[in-house]
Order: structure tokens, then sequence, then C-alpha cells
């Protein structure tokens, strides 16, 4: 038995990284998987590659930053599948840049993809959820929405907006029965930190200030937005799960 069986979910930003191995492990857990993603050939492959190992899997190519997109997402799936038991809001880019020489269009296309998008996606996505009777809304932010780095202040600035926006919906949701949680990486191994994570000074401070002395794999926060997802979980809404090797704890 999967601890998914029966449930249908959607990953955004499903081609590749953290959201590939949530959509991966959510399949392998009996989920019926919408894969979205901007990245139609990457996201067409990856569902093609779990449909090869016998689950069930359907690409979208979706711009979350597009309200467009986003809808015809959803009429997509409610014509295919009818409720969400999951969503996991998991799209997000960054922009490395000092903080007085981010350009607005930086600025307006971090904030469209990592808020924008999550925003349109809680709020689209609503009706299909409470259609499951048992909803769960997975939003992934980052523990930059907590700490400061260089060069990343308008990623964070994003990240921390969303676990606030997390809460809130928390509580607005909670009587409709959709629980609302955020899943907070730390420093996870994928194209998205592939250029800093190069760096070997970079990657050296960021390991040494992980208490478990190592950066993180994504399939190590697709189990926990497995728990977030799963019926374990069914007490759990308003919750920030820091999946991090205890970065946010402390040194
Ligand atoms: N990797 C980390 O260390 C880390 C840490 C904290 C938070 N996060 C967050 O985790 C999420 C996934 O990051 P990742 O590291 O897997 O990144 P990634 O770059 O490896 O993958 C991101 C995926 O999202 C897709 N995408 C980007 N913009 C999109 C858009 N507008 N519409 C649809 N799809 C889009 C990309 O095509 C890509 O397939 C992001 O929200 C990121 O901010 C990552």
């Amino acid at each position: 038995m999967g601890r998914l069986d029966g449930k249908v979910a959607l990953v955004t930003g499903a081609a590749a990284g953290i959201g590939l191995a949530i959509a991966t492990v959510f399949a392998e857990e009996g989920a019926k998987v919408f894969l979205a993603d901007m990245n139609g050939a990457g996201v067409e492959a990856a569902a093609a590659a779990l449909i090869e190992n016998g689950h069930a899997a359907t690409p979208l190519t979706v711009d979350v930053s597009r309200g467009q997109d986003v809808m015809q997402m959803f009429r997509t799936i409610s014509a295919t599948a009818a409720k969400l038991d999951v969503i996991a809001n998991n799209a997000g880019i960054n922009v490395r840049s000092d903080f007085r020489h981010l350009s607005d269009d930086d600025w307006v296309r971090i904030r469209e993809v990592n808020l924008d998008g999550v925003v349109r996606i809680a709020r689209d996505g609503f009706a299909l959820l409470q259609a499951s009777g048992r909803g769960s809304l997975i939003n992934v932010a980052s523990i930059l929405g907590h700490r400061g780095l260089r060069q990343l202040a308008g990623y964070a600035a994003t990240k921390g907006a969303v676990a606030a926006l997390t809460r809130a919906l928390a509580v607005e949701y909670a009587p409709f029965n959709i629980r609302v949680n955020t899943l907070s990486p730390g420093f996870i191994e994928t194209n998205l930190t592939e250029r800093v994570l190069r760096q070997p000074a970079i990657r050296k401070a960021l390991v040494e200030q992980a208490p478990m002395r190592r950066l993180g794999e994504p399939r190590e926060v697709a189990r926990a937005a497995l728990f977030l997802a799963s019926d374990d979980a069914s007490y759990v809404t308003g919750a920030e799960l820091a999946v991090d090797g205890g970065m946010s704890a402390g040194l």
C-alpha cells in the first residue's frame, strides 16, 4: 500500500530538482500526479519516465507566473480528475544580485514566479482541493525567508511572504478541511544552487553552517513533502517544516 493511494496531486516546477523528486516520490506512493513546468520538454520527459515505471503521470506545460496558464492548468485538471488532494506549490527561481543593483525587471520576475505564482495557485486551486474533502497545500519557501544571505534579498523577501501567506491560508482554509503548510529547504543540490555550490569556498562555508555538516538531496525534501501530503499529517496545518540539516536551528 502506498501512502498516497487514491490521491491526485499537482506538483509545479516538476521538470527538475526538488519538484521532480516530489513528483517521483508522490507517484511511487500511489498518487496520480500532474507535473507542471514551463520547461515543456523537461516535464514531458519526467512524466514519460514515471509512466514507464508503471506510475500515473500527466505533464502540463505551464508558466506559473502567467494567470492564463494557471487557469488553463486547473481547467485541464478539472476535466480529467475532478479533485486535487495535494498541491505542491514548488516552482521557484532566484536571481543573485547585490540588492542595490537589483533591476526592476529581475525583481518583478522573482516576485512573479515565487510569490504571484504561489498566490494564484493557492487561490485558483481552492475548488479542486475542497472537492477532495481533505486537501493538502504545500508551499515551498526557504530557510532564507528567515535568514539573510548576501545577494539574495529579493528572493528572501518572496520566501518570507510565502511563509506568511501560508499561515494566513491555514486559518482561512481550515473550515474547508484543507491543510496548508510551508516546506522550507536549506541548501539542496539542484540546478538552482549549482552555480554557487560549484565555488569551493562558498560550498565549504555552507556545509560548515549546517549542524549535519552536509548539503541536502532533493529526495530528502520530497520525503518531508510526502509527510505533509499524506494523512499522517492529518492534524498539521500552518506549520513550517525546515529540511535543512539543522541550519535554521543554529551552528
Ligand atoms: N535548491 C535549494 O537549495 C532550495 C533551497 C530552498 C528553497 N528552494 C526552493 O525549492 C523550489 C525548487 O527549487 P529547485 O532547487 O528544485 O530549483 P530547480 O531550478 O532545480 O528547479 C525548478 C523548476 O521550476 C521550473 N520553473 C521555474 N520557473 C517556472 C515558472 N515560472 N513556471 C513553471 N515552472 C517554473 C524550472 O523549469 C525547473 O524545472 C523553489 O521554490 C526554490 O526556491 C530550493
